[in-house]
Parts: C-alpha cells; structure tokens; sequence
C-alpha cells in the first residue's frame, strides 16, 4: 500500500468489517459545541454519546474527520512548516465506541490493522501507555507486543480531553513510530513524547469519565474508545518519509506553489518553511471558507484571518509581491476535490474573498513591513531584544499585522515581543473605543459592597418584561450615582425585585419608563443587569428627599413599575427589523453575510455583518424590497424558550462567540427567520409598517454595517427624501426623473466657470501688475515691491502670485493675501534675484518665526500665516531688514 487514498480506503473497510458504523465527517464548525471553535477531533461530533443514557443511534462508529487546529490555546499553527508533522487543517481517522467494546479489543483491532493490513516494520513501533494504565500496557503485552518498547508517561500525554471544556476524557495509549537515530532531536535516550525522532501516530483514547464545569469527573455512562490517527503522518509512515510535506498528499500542493510563484530556488531553510506554510494554510482556508466561513476581527473570522496573512507572508518569502494566495485555493481544489466535493460549490466565492483579502492587506503589509523593519533596526542598534507592547499594537492597528505574525517574524531575527505591553495597549484602546456611557461608567463592577440591602435577605431580580410592561415591584437595595445630597435632579440607582424594565443586552438599548412610589414619581433612566441585579437609574423627583424615599422603599412600599410603552414598541419594531434585515441579506448576499454585532434603539438600529466588500446599490435595494414583502405579508412573530440543542437542530442563527445557557429564546418569522435572541419583538411583521436602509458602510475590515430606520421616522425618511426631490425638480424646472441628470449637468457647468474665473483673476491680475504692486524703497541694494490679493481659495492665491512673480522685475515681493477669512503672506523672490543668494522660502520661514509662527516654501515662492492683517507691516520691516543683512553677507 503507498498512496494516501489507499490508506484512507483500507482503513475504512477494515472497521466497516468489524461492525462500524461509517459517519460522515461533520463541518468544521462544531454545530452544537459553542465552547470548541473548530472541530478538532474525530470524537467532538460524537461527544455526547459517550454520556447520554438515552438510546444510541450506533455503539460502534468510524469516520475520517476533517480537523483544524489553529486557534486558542493550540499552538500548532506557529509549528506548520518548521516541524515534520505538524498541521492546521488535516484529516483524522477515527474509530470509536459507545458503550460497546474497551482497550482489550482496541489494542487488538491495532495491531491487527498495522501488521495484516499495513504491514510495517514493527520494530519500529513504540507504544506510550498513561503511567497508573497497567491494564493497557497489559492488553499490548497480550498482542506481543515486546515489553522493552512500551513506555508510560504522564498526564500531559496520555490523558486525552475533554474536547471544549466539558465531556468525555480518559487515558490513552499511543503508537509511535521509530523515524531512525539521524531523526534525535535531543539527548541520548529520550523516547516517544520526548523525541521528534518518535512520530505519533495512532492515538486511542480510552474515554470514562465526564468532565463537568466544576471541575468533577463522574463516571461516563458509556465509557468507550475514542482513537484517533492523523492521514498524513500515517501515510508519511507508509511512504518512508520523515515529515508529511514529503507525502503525496502534500507534494502535489508544494509543487503547484512553485510553479505558480516561479520559485525554483532549493527547497531548503525559510523558503522550505514558506513553501510548506502555504500549502498548509490554503488547505486550512479552501476547507473553511468552502464551509461559509469568512475571515473577520474576530472568532473563528480571526483565525482566518491570521492563517491568510500567515500565508500571505510566506508568499513573500517567496518573492510573491501581488495576489496569489487565492490561486493556491485553486491547486487545493484540485488536488483534493476528488474526496472533497463541497470545495468546488463555493471555490468561486472563496477565491473571491481571499483576493480581495489579499489585494486589501497588500496596501498596508508594504508600509507596515518597512516601519517594522524600523522598530527591528532601532531596537537592535539599542541592543534591545524585546519589541515593545505599544509598538506591536501599532503595527496591528494602523497596518493590520495581528501580533502574533510580529511575534513569528521577530522570532525569526531571535527578537522577542513584550506581550503583556502589546495586551495592556489593546485593552486600553478597547477601552477607548467602547466609550461607556456616563451610566455604565459608574459601574462598580463586582464591587458589590457598594449597594445597600433594604430588605434582607435579597433575592436575585426577575425580569417580566416579556409578558408585561407594568409590574408591582418591591425595592431590594439601592445605591447612590454621582455626588450625594438632595439636590433636585439626583440620581440614584434601585434594584427591584420583579421588572418589566429591559436592561441593556444583546444589542438592546434599556427600556426607559416610571416607578410610581406612592404619589411620586420617579423617571427611569436607563436599566443595566448586573449579575442577578436588575438595575434602575431613576431621578428623584423635585421635593421628595432621598432618605425619605429610602425610608419608604425600606418599609416595602410597593412600587408601580411602568415601561414607556410606545418607545418599548418603538424598539421592537427596530429589533423585529434587524432580524428580517439579516434573513435578507443571506437571500441577497449569501450566508456568509452573518451577524456581526448590533445596536438596537426606537425605530433605529445598526446591524454589523460579515461580507468582503461593499454592498452595491442594487443589492441594498433588494434587501429592502425583500424586507418590505416580508412587512406587508405580516408573518407572525414566534417567542419560544428551547433546550439549545434543540435550537441548533432547527438551524437557528447564534452568534459566533456568544455564551448561551441550556434553555435559549428563539425568534421566529414566519418560516423565514430563527434566530436566538434574547431582545423583544413585535407579534407579527406588519406592525413594523416600514424600514428604510439609510447608510452603508465599512466599520472594519471585512465588517459592513447598515444602518436603518423603522416604523413612522422610516416613513419620515422617505417622506423628506421624496420632498426633496420635489423641490429640486421645481427649482431645476426638470421632471422629478430628470433631477440627477440635471444635477450633474449643473456641476460640470459649475466646474467649468470656476475654471474659467480662475483664468480670468490670473490674466487680470497679471495685466494689473502695476497698480497692484508698490514699491516700498530699497534695502540692501534691493527693491522691495508689496501688494494686496484676495481670492477664493489657497490655490488660487498661490496662482495669482505665481503670475505677479513674473512682473517683479528686479524686486522681491511682499504679498498680504485673504481667502476664505484667513489672511497670510507670501514673498516672491524673481529668478535674477535668487542666483544672488535670496531664497524665499528661508526669508519666509525667518520672518514667520520673528513673528512667533511658522511657514516656507520653494526659493521662488513662500507663504506663511498672519493671525491678523495689521501684521503685514511687521513683515515688510522684518522683510526689509533681513534683505540689509543679506547684502553684508549674512545668510538669508
Ligand atoms: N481525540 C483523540 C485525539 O484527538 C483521539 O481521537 O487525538
């Protein structure tokens, strides 16, 4: 047996013979595991099976799982190219059961497989045992398998899982195979797990215990086996080949980014290291992108987006100035397409987004690579070795280098980067940019000493805002806001114990309302949830005493709580709107225009997305008429409380990165829209009456945002576009069809005039040189010439004194200038007069500084600001004298 596709075949018939159950590898994207962020594992589609008491589908299972391991704590990205084994995306065989058989038969199936049906050197193989398994170092002793080459090492290596954070986990027993002593990487008599001599290469774990989120391990309902073996260094091991990249799984792809590039230097140091990143990550990319992914800031949109500019990086290595990634995608499809058929249904799309991935990061890559290479240049001259934090996060933010493409690029140099400073800079901006606002400013955060109990014990808040807009609440603890005192218009913030008040979340902006206390009335601000705390900043109404409030609230006064209904409605409109904007965009873009984040206020909202580039006008059309038959067919709007599992199965949308508990609401319209989401909703479409898209625009690279209008202020939108329009016809005396023509006709027209007129000032000013310009005497042997000029703009005074200065003759000019209410100066110096040695940009800087500003230009012409006209005969003085001083030889 020698190529990869035999392995992948004989390996699949050797487990269907034994009674498994064959299972399509799952996406990449774990479906139902929002605590992994790719699918790293044969086992993580199967995870729960292992602790369900429920009826199983099968109890025997196998399958070649498509796998990446690039993001979070997982380092093998940074290993791609430098080490022989190690990948992003690649393919693992598993086999696995549920409940059924345990590490006896395991240890046999193994080495049946590797001896009948592989058929390797078994003096080669080493076995790694977890150090308390005696009972699987005994199953491998039973096989005959020679005791000497059994090896038993410590948890970090033979105690496997849980995948995410929670799940199955267990020890296991691994095959290592034996590359030859030429291979050592370290001291003499180092085995498997210590070695990169000892290649890993079948991984059988033996699954018993369910990790929980406190930390306990009970037993697993169905303890099993979970084995897992990487495709390529199994086939490395059939095709006696030390590293995968030599395998004819990676060959192909090497080659094919040689001869794209037109690299044909040898395959040795960086460039080797390039040459195997590249096609590493294009694999990674064609297959996650192939799945709908698109690279973002952040997520798995992150992940991307760091392994295409690693790619891309590598390709400079290469020599590749200009996009080229994309095509690489190609080769992957090419070469893998065969097994692989979702990498063609979106290759189109996927070249598209790494193209314009690549053309974007191109343009700021050169500038930021010279200004790196600056920092490396200073910091070696220095004789530092560490880039600072600020600095990294500057080569992130202005140019779009993520830190850890810095990092791999000092480490390259032996240089390190200050990571902690490169943390503390982001958060800092991060801080920046979130500008809190006044109340979310006061938060205290956990500092939960801050709030006093009124009754005792507290209870946690309840929110019932979903069924009602009107409560009776009892006051559980307050705080004060801001400076204390009773002065009118204070703040304070209350707890409630039940609150029909929305707080803040998800993209909703709070409810506003009143709290009625007896007689008074107290506004409600704004809500905030801290914790189980349902916040109300209110403001004490005029003559009602903070204690005396407190001593109400104290007393278990009951408190009427009432949202403002029409703005509660008014929101929901806008939020019902965000989602039918989304399931719109997915019919027009596609689904990879998925939520990025939102903002969701009364009849207003902003809806950030996922998408390459921006969207056209016709598209945006489309969406609104989209949205617009959506309104007018008035589905009904569907609330449901849903174990998450459950929502998953019915495709709900979740957003990538959001934490959710076990029961989550979904939002249904009609059949176009699932959504989990915890905000409020109309109860049908049609009362959202309108929405009207009002900008597109880019927030960041790769993240569109949209902002909208609903109901009657989307209705006031149209409504003032429209008259508008109308007005512009009436006043243009065109039909309303004819506005925009018109319009640009009447700019082309405006345009030429403005050119003409400029013309004319020039030829005017040119034929009016001589009343423009006075002589004011001679100094230095040199006659001083001034004169006054108003324009429209800086470029044209600087026109209309370019024309003067050929009228001067033998004299240096001095000009005062206005335009656009500025006034300034400028000094002409004609041709003649600068081969004698005066320089008006130097006069102009000397003068400007004796006048405490600053300013300069050409030898021939120079200009610098005045705060005030009345200046100008301080500078024909200044002028005069530096010309004397010019003529006994000092400089000017
Ligand atoms: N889950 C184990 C691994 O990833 C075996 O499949 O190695």
């Amino acid at each position: 047996m020698t190529s990869h596709e035999q392995l992948r075949r004989a390996f699949l018939d050797f487990f269907v013979a034994r009674g498994h159950t064959l299972v399509p590898s799952a996406s990449l994207v774990p479906r139902d595991d929002p605590s992994l962020l790719f699918t790293t594992a044969g086992m993580v589609q199967f995870k729960s099976l292992y602790s369900t008491t429920g009826e199983l589908p099968y109890r025997r299972a196998l399958s070649i799982q498509k796998c990446l391991r690039a993001g979070g704590k997982d380092s093998d990205l940074e290993n791609v190219g430098r080490s022989p084994r190690h990948l992003t995306f690649f393919e693992m065989l598993g086999h696995f059961s549920f409940g059924d058989y345990f590490k006896a038969e395991a240890v046999a199936y193994a080495w049946e497989f590797f001896t009948k049906v592989l058929d390797v050197d078994t003096s080669r193989l080493w076995i790694s045992v977890f150090e308390e398994d005696d009972e699987a170092a005994d199953c491998w002793r039973k096989v005959g398998f020679p005791a000497e080459r059994i090896v038993r090492l410590g948890a970090k290596d033979n105690f496997w899982g849980p995948a995410g954070t929670t799940g199955a986990c267990g020890p296991s027993s691994e095959i290592y195979w034996d590359l030859g002593a030429e291979h050592a990487s370290g001291e003499i008599g180092r085995g498997p797990g210590r070695d990169d001599r000892y290649i890993e290469v079948w991984n059988a774990v033996f699954p018993q215990y369910d990790q929980q989120e406190d930390g306990s391990r009970p037993p697993l309902p169905n303890r099993g086996i979970d084995m897992g073996s990487g495709l390529e260094r199994m086939t490395a091991m059939l095709q006696g080949k030390s590293n995968v990249f030599e395998t004819d799984v990676f060959r192909p792809l090497m080659d094919g980014v040689k001869s794209l590039t037109g690299y044909d230097g040898p395959e040795e140091g960086e460039a080797l290291v390039a040459l195997r990143r590249v096609a590493d990550h294009a694999r990674a990319l064609a297959f996650t992108l192939g799945e709908g992914l698109v690279p973002s800031n952040v997520g798995r949109g992150y992940v991307l987006r760091r392994i295409l500019r690693r790619a891309m990086m590598a390709l400079r290595t290469l020599g590749v100035r200009e996009p080229m990634l994309y095509r690489v995608l190609g080769v992957v499809g090419e070469h893998m397409g065969g097994v692989h058929p979702e990498l063609s249904e979106r290759a189109e799309r996927s070249a598209l987004v790494v193209k314009s991935e690549e053309e974007r990061f191109l343009r700021t890559l050169e500038q930021g690579v010279g200004r790196y290479q600056e920092l490396v240049d200073g910091l070696k001259s220095a004789g530092g070795d560490t880039l600072p934090g600020e600095e990294v996060f500057r080569l992130y933010s202005t140019y779009g280098i993520p830190w850890e493409l810095t990092r791999e690029m000092a480490g390259d140099e032996g240089l390190q980067v200050d990571e902690p400073g490169y943390r503390a800079a982001l958060a800092a901006d991060r801080e920046r940019s979130q500008a809190a606002s006044a109340f979310e400013g006061a938060d205290p955060g956990t500092d939960e000493g801050r709030y006093t109990a009124l009754v005792e014990p507290v209870p946690a808040s309840v929110f019932t805002g979903y069924e009602r807009l009107a409560d009776e609440a009892r006051a559980l603890e307050w705080r004060a806001l801001g400076e204390g005192g009773d002065a009118p218009g204070r703040e304070l913030e209350l707890v409630l114990d039940r609150s029909p008040f929305y707080a803040t979340s998800g993209g909703q902006i709070a409810d506003t309302g009143v709290l009625r206390v007896g007689s008074w009335e107290l506004p409600v601000l704004d809500v905030a949830r801290r914790g189980s705390r349902l916040c109300h900043r209110v403001r004490l109404p005029e003559g009602l005493a903070q204690d005396a409030l407190l001593e109400l609230l104290a007393a278990g006064a009951a408190i009427d709580a009432r949202v403002d209904a029409a703005r509660r409605q008014a929101i929901a409109r806008a939020h019902t709107g965000t989602h039918l904007l989304h399931a719109a965009l997915h019919q027009v873009i596609g689904d990879e225009a998925t939520q990025a984040g939102s903002w969701v206020g009364p009849d207003v909202f902003r809806f950030d997305f996922n998408h390459f580039r921006g969207v056209r006008p016709e598209e945006l059309e489309a969406v609104e008429s989209q949205v617009a038959e959506w309104i007018v067919a008035n589905l009904p709007v569907r609330h449901e409380s849903l174990p998450i599992a459950e929502a998953m199965e019915r495709g709900a949308m979740a957003l990538f990165g959001e934490k959710y508990g076990d029961v989550v609401r979904v939002i249904s319209v009609g059949d176009i829209s699932l959504e989990l989401c915890g905000g409020t909703h109309l109860t049908a479409s049609g009362s959202m009456g309108q929405l009207a898209v009002v900008a597109e625009s880019s927030v960041a690279s790769g993240v569109r945002r949209i902002e909208a209008y609903t109901g009657l202020r989307a209705h006031a939108y149209g409504q003032s576009a429209r008259s508008q329009v109308v007005e512009l016809s009436r006043r243009l005396h065109v039909p309303v069809d004819a506005v925009a023509d018109s319009a640009a006709e009447l700019q082309e027209t405006a345009q030429q005039l403005r050119k003409d007129l400029e013309g004319l000032r020039l030829r005017q000013a040119a034929a009016r040189s001589d009343e423009l310009l006075q002589p004011v005497g001679e100094h230095g042997g040199v006659a001083l010439v001034k004169g006054e000029l108003q324009a429209e703009s800086p470029k044209e005074i600087r026109g209309l004194a370019d024309a003067l200065r050929g009228k001067l003759g033998d004299a240096v000019g001095a000009l005062l200038a206005e335009a656009g209410g500025k006034s300034s100066f400028l000094i002409l110096v004609p041709d003649a007069l600068q081969s004698r040695g005066l320089h008006a940009g130097r006069l102009t800087a000397a003068v400007a500084e004796s006048l405490g500003s600053r300013g300069g230009g050409s030898p021939a012409l120079a200009q610098a600001g005045l705060s005030e006209r009345g200046q100008f005969a301080t500078v024909l003085q200044a002028l005069g004298r530096l010309l004397e001083e010019a003529s006994t030889g000092k400089d000017a």
